[in-house]
């Protein structure tokens, strides 16, 4: 497998795990990367909520040495305090601090951080001048392509972001008005990879081994990056290490993918700092994505939206594969 080294990290020129709050948390990741993910970041952490020891972002820091290399992930739009929680962030040991430019949700976006600094680049090189300042490891930069179809500003503000400081860049091609409809502009992560210096990570789509090969092909990215594709689906990552190496890739079976779906849900469990009521919560939604085109999935996803123990997922894992 080819290798490549971004921001001194080696890694197989493969995929990476995109970050993805709310699910890919670190049970998610270590599953990911078990499966042939050469890199993963974290859920994005509040750069204030770490100065102020916000509830819930200890646990967020989290690294375990079974998802390595990975990344931290700061969302914030004030220098101060992304320099502060720089500062912080590294008693973690993150191998790299990845500053978030595309969130799109609104209460992230109205305090002027994630895809709003795509609207203030001054700002936003801002934030990175002061997280490289501070930081002893590199400090990549996950951005979008614009604020809207109007404010198309990826390439002007991917280079501000290398003269800023930034190691890397996470490319997600849609825009911020586009959330996550539409398609991902390929092309525009292209015209980036060719004006910067820096590596560029492509993002947005890959849902198939073939789709990651046509990516690297048509854009000529560093490395690429996968989100949802990898939802209920880590075997992804291993599937585009078989492709890229002309290996025969033999997809799981209904019963490896519910064993996966046990494990996962024990993972989630056995992290977790709530009783094993609560911690299955997390584990509903993953459960119904390890069904995705399985013969009588669609009956069963409501099953797993009532999950309310581990036991219950085994009987329900059990019947399902009788009907398979
Ligand atoms: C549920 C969910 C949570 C996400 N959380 C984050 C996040 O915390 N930080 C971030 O930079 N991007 C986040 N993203 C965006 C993804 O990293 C990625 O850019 C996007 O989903 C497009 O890639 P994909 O088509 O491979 O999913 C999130 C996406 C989803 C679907």
């Amino acid at each position: 497998m080819k290798k490549i080294t971004l921001f001194g990290i080696e890694v197989d020129q493969a995929a990476a795990l995109a970050p993805m709050a709310g699910v890919a948390d670190t049970s998610y990741r270590q599953i990911c990367h078990d499966m042939g993910a050469v890199m993963t970041v974290s859920e994005m952490i509040s750069a204030k909520g770490l100065c102020y020891q916000s509830k819930g972002t200890d646990a967020l820091c989290q690294l375990t040495e079974q998802e390595r290399p990975a990344g931290l992930q700061l969302f914030g739009s004030e220098p101060e305090y992304i320099a502060k929680a720089v500062n912080l962030i590294q008693a973690y040991q993150p191998d790299w601090i990845d500053l978030n430019m595309g969130c799109p949700v609104t209460k992230v976006v109205n305090s002027g951080a994630g895809s709003a600094l795509m609207k203030t680049p001054d700002l936003a090189a801002a934030c990175v001048k002061a997280a490289v300042k501070e930081s002893s490891v590199p400090v990549t930069v996950k951005m979008r392509i614009g604020w809207d179809a109007e404010h198309i500003n990826a390439v002007s503000f991917a280079q501000q972001m290398e003269a800023a400081g930034a190691s890397a860049l996470t490319v997600h091609g849609r825009t911020k008005q586009q959330l996550y409809s539409g398609h991902a502009d390929w092309d525009k992560i292209r015209q980036i990879r060719e004006v910067v210096k820096i590596p560029v990570i492509g993002n947005g789509d890959v849902k198939t081994a073939q789709d990651c090969q046509r990516m690297y092909q048509e854009t000529g990215v560093d490395l690429i990056a996968i989100g949802r594709g990898s939802c209920g689906n880590p075997w992804i990552f291993k599937e585009i290490r078989a492709l890229l190496e002309g290996i025969i890739f033999t997809p799981p079976t209904p019963e490896e993918r519910m064993e996966m779906m046990l494990k996962h849900i024990r993972m989630i469990i056995a992290h977790s700092d709530k009783p094993s009521t609560l911690a299955i919560r997390e584990a509903r939604k993953h459960a119904s994505w390890y069904m995705t085109g399985l013969k009588n999935a669609a009956a069963f996803r409501s099953q797993c939206y009532h999950l309310n123990s581990y036991e219950e997922a085994e009987q329900m894992a059990e019947t399902f594969l009788k009907l398979q």
